[in-house]
């Protein structure tokens, strides 16, 4: 896994055909003036993946993600993708275990570790998503929720994976502007690392993006934590100043 920082981009179910077209020559043709010292991802909705394949065809500053993927190789499940439908597509990233669908699916950690493994089996790495939410944080559970939520992705028939990228996004921070302090993220990555680190020796080339309302004016701040190796980014993603203002705060 590069050590280079990654920068992905969600763009959840905020997108039209055109505003996709926009965005993506925008954010290439930015790139192509002031090219990123990281890695850049764009996570689009599935449907959009071929049209997008095709504006990202020919280059390698920026690599197409998915949103989420099938926790089933294949068969009669109407409405989901294969991690080898979105390989097929040229997909390199796959968001996994993101709140929204823990919190709108009903997704337990078994399933999100079973999403998981189906990506790496497909060659594609998962973004693995864990944070807790106010309630929990509030109630001084914000380790044991994320720890819990890493444990049952990484930990494998009794050794760790580590070919993927865990996200921690605290479920407050999450499109509500509030974002976490440096500090706040800082502590909570440590504890993962630290976590990582006891299950593998070669838990430093896991990155560990932080994600819930980075923007152009934190990121900075964010991106310069020792164990904050990327983002995750919503909002700031559908714009193209904002987000190419936070992949030039990467390094
Ligand atoms: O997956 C990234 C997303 O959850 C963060 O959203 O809008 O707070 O940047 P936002």
């Amino acid at each position: 896994m590069s050590k280079k920082q990654l920068i992905a981009g969600n763009w959840k179910m905020n997108a039209s055909l055109a505003g996709s077209e926009a965005l993506v020559r925008g954010v290439l043709e930015g790139l192509a003036a002031a090219p990123a010292v990281c890695d850049v991802a764009m996570c689009v909705p599935a449907p959009y993946l071929a049209a997008v394949q095709g504006w990202l065809s020919g280059q390698t500053a920026v690599q197409a993600g998915a949103q989420d993927v099938s926790q089933h190789a294949s068969g009669a499940y109407t409405g989901e993708v294969s991690a080898d439908m979105l390989r097929d597509f040229g997909v390199r990233y796959a968001i996994v275990g993101h709140s929204e669908r823990r919190q709108y699916h009903g997704e337990t950690d078994e399933v999100v570790a079973a999403k998981a493994q189906r990506a790496l089996a497909a060659g594609i790495t998962p973004i693995v998503c864990v944070g807790e939410t106010l309630a929990e944080r509030e109630a001084g559970h914000t380790e044991e929720v994320v720890r819990r939520q890493l444990a049952a992705v990484v930990h494998v028939n009794g050794h760790c994976i580590t070919e993927i990228v865990v996200a921690y996004e605290p479920v407050w921070a999450i499109g509500t502007g509030k974002t976490a302090s440096p500090e706040q993220a800082q502590q909570v990555h440590a504890v993962l690392r630290a976590q990582l680190a006891a299950a593998s020796v070669h838990a430093d080339r896991i990155p560990l993006l932080y994600g819930g309302s980075m923007n152009a004016s934190n990121a900075a701040s964010l991106l310069a934590q020792p164990d904050i190796d990327g983002g995750l980014i919503g909002g700031a993603s559908l714009k193209v100043p904002d987000f190419l203002a936070i992949v030039a705060a990467a390094r």
